[in-house]
């Protein structure tokens, strides 16, 4: 091996010649000063500073130098490589600074400038009540069921105990579908899915089941040819009207708050023996059937309660105990099992619920209502 050549002069190594280093330098910094974004920087860093740089070169050459040459030429480097370095810090800083301003810039909204007016849309009230309903019994371990709009009339009728006397199968009632022999109606009403449920399943079975029900009554404020009900079945050993009761008044204070409970009428429905109506509190006047308004001169006075008509209580729809003739027809042996049902109209509950007078608007599409149920009731 060779030892250091103390001859070398280091003024003729080239890349480290004063000049030389200066010029890399002056073009650094030249460089430095034309880079006008980030981008631009970054190569120049890598041009003038990287490993491959005229700087860093000659850096490499010094350990080649004799030992009284390295210092001196160390020190012209050097202060080239501090000063490029400099330069860079300094650019990068302004140019971040004004990177930063830029995007605040580019970034801003106008928010005085006109929304976009073409409408989102908003899901229908009656769909997310309906699942608002079935929510409030999958969360009790209920089953949500679900049946055909076209339904058999032994299932939408004979089924249920409605025999062919009884005026609900009248023509008026009911939408018959074409040709006559197949005996097969627009549902009247959710309670075929309780025949359907207890037909393919069997006990114990808690179903709920929100759906589209059809009646040939006039289409006005209060009636329409298309209406929507919920139903529920429960089918168990030792079901009596108490779970009835407890499972509706749970319901009614899911759906319309804390304190909100329901009452039982007696009534007569041929599919639940006995039969109840129900009526639950009402929501506005607390059941108290009075409301406390001010009048213009600010005296506050009371006057019966719009809502429920100053009943304190508001029809919410039918129940009972399954007639023990409906679960035979439906191969459920009622010597084992009890059950009890209630159906209530959908629509009807979201028009108290929300004030709203005219049933119609459920049904004509125009989008202002929808939109302003949003996709929340
Ligand atoms: N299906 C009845 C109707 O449409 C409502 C109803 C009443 C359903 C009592 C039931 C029930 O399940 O037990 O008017």
């Amino acid at each position: 091996m060779s030892g250091p050549n103390t001859d070398y002069d280091p003024v003729e190594v080239t890349p480290l010649k004063s000049e030389e280093v200066d010029a890399a330098r002056d073009a650094a910094l030249a460089a430095i000063a034309a880079a006008t974004d980030l981008d631009a920087l970054k190569q120049v860093r890598i041009e003038h500073t990287g490993d491959r740089s005229p700087l860093a070169l000659a850096n490499r050459e010094i350990g080649a130098l004799p030992p009284q040459a390295r210092k001196e030429a160390g020190q012209r480097i050097g202060q080239a490589r501090g000063a490029v370095n400099q330069a860079l810090a300094a650019r990068q800083t302004l140019l971040d600074v004004e990177h930063e301003e830029r995007m605040l810039v580019e970034e801003t909204v106008d928010v005085t400038l006109p929304t976009d007016r073409i409408p989102a849309g908003a899901r229908h009230p009656i769909t997310t009540a309906s699942e608002m309903i079935a929510d409030i019994f999958v969360a009790m371990g209920w089953e949500v069921a679900e049946g055909p709009v076209i339904e058999a009339e032994w299932l939408n009728f004979d089924a249920l105990n409605l025999g062919p006397d009884h005026p609900a199968r009248t023509m008026q009632d009911t939408f018959w579908t074409d040709p006559p022999e197949d005996h097969t109606v627009l549902r009247t009403h959710t309670s075929p899915v309780q025949a359907r449920t207890m037909l393919t399943r069997e006990p114990p079975i808690y179903v709920v089941c929100p759906g589209r029900v059809f009646r040939t009554d006039e289409y006005d404020a209060t009636h329409s040819p298309v209406f929507h009900q919920v139903e529920g079945l429960v089918v168990d050993e030792g079901i009596s009207m108490a779970h009835l009761k407890g499972t509706l008044d749970h319901f009614a204070s899911a759906m319309f708050g804390e304190g909100i409970t329901t009452r039982f009428r007696p009534s007569y429905f041929p599919f639940t023996e006995p039969s109840a109506e129900v009526d639950l509190t009402c929501f506005v006047c607390r059941g108290s059937g009075v409301v406390t308004v001010g009048d213009v001169s600010g005296t506050e006075h009371q006057t019966p309660c719009r809502t429920c008509r100053g009943e304190g209580w508001i029809e919410w729809g039918g129940c009972g105990i399954v007639n023990p003739r409906v679960l035979t027809a439906c191969g459920v042996d009622s010597g084992r099992f009890s059950g009890f049902a209630f159906g209530m109209g959908i629509d009807r509950t979201l028009m108290f619920r929300h004030g709203i007078d005219d049933l119609r608007v459920f049904f004509e599409g125009d989008l202002r209502f929808t939109t302003a149920f949003g996709s929340e009731i």
